[in-house]
C-alpha cells in the first residue's frame, strides 16, 4: 500500500470522503483549501484524507476514511500517522482533528495516535446537520476537538 498526494488533474474519491462527513459543500470546500492524500492497493484508492491549514500554524486532518471492506486493518492508523508527518514536514506547530461525541472508534484511534481532547463544541452536530446520526446506539451532538503539539 502506498499513500500520495491527489494531483490537480485527479478526481478525489468522493463517495469515500462523504463517509467521513455527509456534507458535499463542505467536503468540497476543504478540498480546495487543503491537500487530499490518497492510500492505494493494487491501483485502487482504499483511503483518503484531507490535510487543511487553518490559522496560526495550525493544520487539520478532514475527512479521514477508509473504505468499509479495509476497515479494522490498520490503514486508518497509517493515514493519521501520514498525516501527522506531512503537518510535521511543513513546519506546522499543532494538528488538530475534530469528531462527534458518539464516535468512539475514531476517538479510540486519534487518542492512540497521541491526540488529547482539547475542546468540546456543545450541539455542533445538532445545529448544523439536518438528518440525526446516531453511532454506538448514542446520538451524535457535541464535535469533540483533538489536537497533538508537533
Ligand atoms: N474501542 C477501542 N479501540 C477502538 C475502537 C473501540 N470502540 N474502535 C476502534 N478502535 C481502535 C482499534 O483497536 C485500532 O487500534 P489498534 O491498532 O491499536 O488496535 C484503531 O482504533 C483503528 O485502527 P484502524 O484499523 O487503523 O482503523 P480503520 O482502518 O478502520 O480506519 C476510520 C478508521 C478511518 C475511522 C474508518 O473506520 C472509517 O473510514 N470510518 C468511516 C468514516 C469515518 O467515520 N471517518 C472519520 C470521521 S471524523 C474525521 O474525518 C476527522
Ligand atoms: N462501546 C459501546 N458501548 C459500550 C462500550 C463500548 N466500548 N462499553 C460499554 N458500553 C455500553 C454497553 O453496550 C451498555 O449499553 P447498552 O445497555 O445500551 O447495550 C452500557 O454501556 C453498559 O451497561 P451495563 O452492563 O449496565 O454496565 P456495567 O454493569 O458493566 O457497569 C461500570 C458499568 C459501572 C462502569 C462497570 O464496568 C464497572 O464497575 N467498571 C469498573 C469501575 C469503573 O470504572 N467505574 C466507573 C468509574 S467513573 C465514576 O465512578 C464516575
Amino acid at each position: 500500500m502506498i499513500i500520495r498526494k491527489l494531483n490537480n488533474a485527479e478526481n478525489p474519491p468522493m463517495g469515500l470522503l462523504l463517509t467521513a462527513d455527509p456534507s458535499r459543500v463542505l467536503v468540497e470546500e476543504y478540498l480546495e483549501k487543503g491537500d487530499c492524500f490518497v492510500a492505494e492497493k493494487n491501483r485502487e484508492v482504499i483511503g483518503v484524507y484531507v490535510l487543511l491549514p487553518l490559522k496560526y500554524d495550525n493544520a487539520e486532518i478532514k475527512n479521514i476514511a477508509v473504505s468499509s471492506k479495509d476497515q479494522g486493518k490498520g490503514i486508518g492508523k497509517k493515514l493519521v500517522k501520514h498525516a501527522i508527518e506531512e503537518a510535521r514536514k511543513r513546519g506546522f506547530n499543532t494538528i488538530e482533528i475534530g469528531t462527534g461525541n458518539s464516535s468512539l472508534g475514531q476517538l479510540a484511534l486519534y487518542q492512540k495516535c497521541g491526540f488529547r481532547i482539547s475542546e468540546i463544541e456543545k450541539d455542533f452536530f445538532t445545529e448544523n446537520y439536518s438528518e440525526e446520526i446516531v453511532e454506538n446506539g448514542i446520538v451524535c451532538k457535541d464535535m469533540i476537538r483533538l489536537s497533538l503539539k508537533l
